[in-house]
């Protein structure tokens, strides 16, 4: 039931607003003046005050002053007396709703109290709205029923809001990166960039140009001062990938960063501050490259300020089927394909096998299932499992019959299988045997694979 406060010394009026209101489903609860409003205002939540501007005790304003400090959502109406509208100018400044001048008939004042009401409702809402659309942005695209997972979204609840550093480890493809953003996405910082440098990707003086940036003619081919992604992570967040693999100079102007927030460009002498979170991620032991001496320890320190590891997959395997129907659906309406399910088998080798390549391997197997599938239910025909590393602790593929195998023989039957499979369309067959078209193609001529439609290119 609705909440109304009426704070008017006129008791006719007061009276006339209550009974109105209780005939409206109201609760009502009425004060003869300021003081007993204001003390009214301490003891519960209302959803409405209508107070008179001038009366003994607090007047209206204070009445008004006292409930937006209880409750900013207390919607407040204040009567005025006929002729001063600088006070109703005044108290609508003040975060007034509305107000209404004496003498009025209660139709207009119900008329107000409705409009509040709407206006009410669409606030709140916008405010379930707004919530929502902030939530697809952080957790919606990362899927986790495991324990292990649910855990790493409540920490990443917990840490987003602040500056501290946070290191993430976890084996390739386990959504490093995705946590990280979510941790950007749900931070105060998250209307400005999230900046990303895979650490691995480049050498010393390359790199660290550009974390860093560099001036003009800082060295040869610098034809122009290029700002680094530092700066370009000012006021918001840097994800420093693979950052086990930095030289020990960079470790070193990283940590200066972080320590003091300061660095200078390549070649440059200017000393720039910059206010950037960074996250960082691993997929090694930093710990072990610490002790063998080649990841400075204090810089260690400093990034692990919080650690969130992600377990690989086949530690969470609550999470395989998820995963799988999440990624089905999504390639699945990419492509057009209309996918309904899995068959039981298709369920089975999911679940039974080891993933190497945790959820970018899952994501991989996918999205060719649903490339290469006529039907609208996946079966365990459709999925390609096999991995060249064969670590992992995944399922034997091939077994060896007792007679042994002729490797050569081996080889040429499963190129054939991968190039009928992707309809002799060698780069897919490269992808589905992980090596390169080069290798794929050398391989075809070392076998003499022939295909009708190659005849042209093929001796
Ligand atoms: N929980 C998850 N829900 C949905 N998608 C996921 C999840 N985890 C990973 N992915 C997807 O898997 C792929 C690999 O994830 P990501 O790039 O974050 O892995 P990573 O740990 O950074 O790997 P690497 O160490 O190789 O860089 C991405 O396409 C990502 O969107
Ligand atoms: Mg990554």
């Amino acid at each position: 039931m609705k909440q109304v406060l009426i704070a008017e010394d006129e008791q006719t009026l007061r009276e006339g607003i209550a009974q109105a209101f209780t005939a409206k489903g109201f609760q009502v609860h009425q004060a003869q003046d300021g003081t007993e409003a204001v003390n009214l205002l301490q003891e519960k939540p209302f959803d409405f005050v209508i107070t008179d501007l001038r009366m003994p005790g607090f007047d209206g304003m204070e009445v008004l002053r006292r409930s937006r400090m209880v409750n900013e959502n207390t919607i407040v109406i204040i009567v005025t007396a006929f002729g001063t509208v600088d006070g109703a100018v005044e108290a609508m400044r003040g975060g007034a709703f509305d107000y209404i001048q004496k003498p009025f008939n209660l139709d207009e004042l119900e008329l107000k109290v409705e409009r509040a009401m709407d206006h009410q409702r669409l606030l709140r809402k916008l405010d379930y709205l707004s919530d929502r659309i902030d939530s697809n942005y952080q957790f919606e695209n990362i899927i986790g029923d495991s324990p292990s997972m649910k855990e790493i979204f409540r920490t990443v609840e917990k840490i987003a809001p602040s500056n501290s550093t946070v290191l993430i480890t976890g084996e390739t493809g386990t959504g490093k990166e995705l946590i990280a953003e979510a941790i950007h996405r749900r931070s105060p910082r998250r209307k400005q960039n999230f900046v990303k440098m895979n650490c691995a990707s480049l050498h010393d003086n390359l790199l660290e140009s550009e974390l860093f940036g560099h001036e003009k003619g800082a060295f040869t081919g610098a034809d122009r001062q290029r700002i680094g992604r530092f700066e370009l992570a000012h006021e918001g967040t840097i994800l420093l990938d693979e950052v086990g693999s930095m030289s020990p100079t960079t470790q070193a102007k990283v940590l200066r960063i972080l320590q003091e927030h300061t660095f200078e460009r390549l070649g440059g002498n200017t000393t720039h501050k910059v206010d950037c979170r960074v996250v960082a991620a691993t997929n090694l032991d930093l710990q072990k490259a610490v002790r063998s001496g080649a990841f400075r320890e204090d810089l260690f320190y400093r990034l692990n300020v919080v650690t969130v590891h992600i377990p690989p997959l086949r530690e969470r395997r609550e999470d395989i089927l998820p995963l799988a129907k999440y990624f089905a659906d999504k390639y699945s309406g990419e492509m057009g394909k209309g996918f309904t399910g899995f068959t039981p088998g298709a369920l089975e080798t999911l679940g039974k096998h080891g993933w190497p390549g945790n959820v970018r391997e899952l994501e991989n197997a996918i999205e060719r299932a649903i490339l290469m599938t006529e039907g609208t239910q996946l079966s365990e025909k459709d999925l390609t499992l096999w991995n060249p590393n064969g670590n992992g602790g995944s399922a034997t593929i091939v077994h060896l019959p007792a007679g042994g195998y002729n490797l050569e023989e081996l080889e040429k039957e499963v190129l054939v299988q991968a190039l009928k499979m992707s309809n002799w369309v060698q780069k897919e067959a490269a992808t589905l045997l992980g090596i390169s078209s080069r290798v794929i193609n050398y391989k075809i001529q070392k076998h003499q694979i022939k295909n009708p439609r190659w005849s042209k290119n093929k001796t």
